[in-house]
């Protein structure tokens, strides 16, 4: 059986794909070919990343197909409902990112901390002429070891964030509308288990009591984190959004900045994508990133084989 990689796939989930005997096709196939491409080669999968759509006029033109594949999370470039009433498996791999953005949220924390953000900035310009005074600007670091992690959001990500912090030694306090309490088993190089219970508490308990606080919760309507959450922070909180542009107000937290109350922030993704407002790029307190939370050589890996898992047991 054919798979067709539109939106490419890692080397990894071809090895996969091949020992479970498919054929598998990485030519990336212009969107109007798309239909004639499939039916000449008989394709019975069609992987796709956010490039490429598969929408009713696809599924109806190609019956050779029986399951759709998306590497990663998102399926707005596919009409889901539409291909499983017709019978379609539609599969994705929401978790194979995961731990890629608990690590991202957690590059930008322990840079904040330590003024890397801005020693970065500072050094290419006055490294040579003035080490002594950028020395005591950055000297009032702050360790992470023992300090409180708020998690907003306790799903995916949240939990992979949660373990990396008890890895590092951190309190976790998180919560989360629709999760009460949450197992979290951290596995050492050694073999070695620890077990860690986490009951959620109040979003108010959390955003008092965290030291560091990032977000981890689906695109909503409201502000999850806007100028009454930031009221209610402790003085010198770090925080990071991760999550999606809109779910922390920019305007509250520019002025939580500048009154002190947030002492370093880190964004990842914004409300305006890909043009994010420039008082945000120009401000030296922030830790920035190009929504580049999932992009690890290894979470490609994972969405290869973890689409290879699911196709062969599906079909193979
Ligand atoms: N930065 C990146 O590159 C990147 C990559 C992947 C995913 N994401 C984003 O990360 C976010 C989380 O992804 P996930 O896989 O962990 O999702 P998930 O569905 O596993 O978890 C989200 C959790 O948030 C909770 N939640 C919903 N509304 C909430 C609220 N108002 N307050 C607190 N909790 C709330 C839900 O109950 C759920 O448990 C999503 O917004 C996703 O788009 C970002």
């Amino acid at each position: 059986m054919k798979v067709l990689a539109n939106d490419g796939i890692s080397k990894s989930g071809i090895n996969a794909l091949e020992k479970g005997g498919f054929e598998v096709i990485t030519t990336t196939v212009a969107q109007e070919q798309l239909i004639n491409y499939i039916n000449e080669n008989d394709v019975s999968v069609l992987l796709v990343r956010s490039a490429t759509t598969v929408r009713k006029d696809l599924i109806d033109a190609c019956p050779s197909i029986k399951i759709i594949g998306r590497g990663g999370v998102g399926m707005d470039n596919i009409d889901v409902d539409y291909a499983k009433s017709k019978g379609l498996h539609v599969i994705n791999t929401p978790a194979a990112s995961s731990h890629s953005v608990a690590e991202l949220v957690f590059a930008h924390f322990y840079g904040l901390a330590r003024f890397i953000h801005h020693s970065n900035r500072d050094m290419p310009l006055e490294g040579d002429s003035n080490f002594k005074e950028l020395k005591k600007a950055y000297a009032k670091g702050t360790e992470l070891k023992g300090k409180t992690l708020g998690v907003l959001g306790f799903g995916r990500i949240g939990q992979a964030t949660a373990k990396v912090a008890l890895g590092v030694g951190m309190k976790v306090i998180a919560f989360d509308p629709f999760i009460e309490k949450v197992d979290l088993e951290l596995n050492f190089f050694d073999d070695q288990k620890v077990n860690f219970k986490i009951q959620t508490i109040s979003k108010e308990d959390v955003l008092k009591e965290a030291d560091f606080i990032t977000l981890h919760v689906p695109a909503q309507k409201e502000y999850v984190i806007g100028t009454k959450e930031f009221s209610l922070m402790k003085d010198g909180v770090f925080i990071a959004n991760a999550a999606r542009g809109g779910v922390m107000d920019e305007v509250a937290l520019v002025k939580a900045i500048e009154s002190g109350k947030v002492a370093g922030a880190a964004l990842d993704v914004f409300e305006k994508e890909p043009k994010p407002e420039i008082q945000l790029l120009m401000n030296a307190s922030l830790s920035l990133t190009p929504h580049t939370g999932a992009a690890t050589n290894e979470a490609q890996d994972r969405i290869g084989t973890e689409l290879a898992e699911q196709i062969i047991s599906l079909l193979g």
